[in-house]
């Protein structure tokens, strides 16, 4: 039983995973860090799991890293640092991510949320890398990934000064795709996770493989990738019953196969 997250299948095909950790905003330790990774590798390889919503709490989403347990940690620590693995496992997860997010989503918060595919917002939520107000920088990925978010002028900003930006902020400049009440972001989360699921898996694995592609590659060879899937998916079973039930005016029912 993980001792920070609450994980729960409200939905079919969904899993909700609650961070559980309000004494301190939520703040990633390595436990913590540990019990998520675990968690999403467990759905990961879990057919009846096709979509994986994460949140935390109206206060907080998550405030950064533990800074405690920074304190403890010297250099020697840092360069062995267990959270590295464990970011590198979240980041690797291959279904969908969303994150619904209330409040604070700071520091790692922020890098969490950018691990994310789809991000919706409550009104009150708040975005930013204050990292540099500890006399440091990002460290699980939020220069490479904010700057490819919301562009060069912005990451520069939010990273330079740690200085936090609103959810319609966010939303306009690229980093949440949706601006929700707080009370229902959860909820809207778990409709877009539940029309998810509903969707052919191995072509939703393939379009999330293809669109993360886009951000590090050059057009030509993202492009290739794009075709090369696309023909793949041609051969499955799936394809078939999409087109026949489009063509039948009836609901599709995808196997993934
Ligand atoms: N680590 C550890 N504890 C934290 C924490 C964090 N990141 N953020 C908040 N807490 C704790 C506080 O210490 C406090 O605990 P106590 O009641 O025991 O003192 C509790 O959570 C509530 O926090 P506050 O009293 O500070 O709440 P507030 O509403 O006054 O302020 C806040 C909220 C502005 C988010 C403030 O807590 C804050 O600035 N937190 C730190 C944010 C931050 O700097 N994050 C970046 C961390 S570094 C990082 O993330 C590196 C990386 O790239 C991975």
């Amino acid at each position: 039983m993980p001792r920070y997250l609450v994980v729960q299948a409200p939905e079919d095909g969904v899993r909700l995973i609650t961070l559980q950790r309000p004494e301190a905003l939520n703040a990633l330790n390595t436990e913590l860090l540990a019990e998520l990774a675990a968690e999403l590798d467990s759905a990961d390889r879990d057919p009846a799991i096709a979509v994986v919503v994460i949140t935390g709490n109206r206060k907080a989403f998550a405030a950064g890293a533990d800074i405690r347990e920074m304190a403890e940690r010297d250099l020697v620590g840092i360069l062995n640092d267990p959270r590295v693995a464990h970011w590198q496992r979240i980041a690797a997860f291959s279904k969908p991510l969303i994150a619904a997010v209330n409040g604070f989503a700071l520091g790692g918060g922020c890098e969490l949320v950018m691990c994310a595919d789809i991000v919706i917002a409550g009104e009150d939520a708040r975005f930013g890398q204050p990292e540099i107000n500890l006399g440091i920088i990002p460290g699980a990925g939020g220069t490479q990934r904010l700057l490819r978010a919301v562009g060069k002028p912005l990451a520069m900003q939010m990273v330079l000064t740690g200085e936090s930006i609103s959810a319609r902020h966010a939303q306009q400049a690229g980093l949440v795709s949706e601006v929700s009440q707080p009370e229902l972001t959860v909820e809207r989360a778990m409709q877009i996770g539940a029309a998810i699921a509903r969707k052919a898996p191995l072509a939703v694995r393939l379009a999330k493989e293809a669109l993360l592609k886009a951000a590090d590659t050059d057009l030509a060879t993202g492009l290739r990738l794009e075709r090369h899937a696309f023909t793949l998916l041609a051969g499955t079973a799936d394809r078939a019953e999409g087109i026949r039930a489009f063509q039948e005016k009836r609901p599709a029912h995808f196997q993934g196969q």
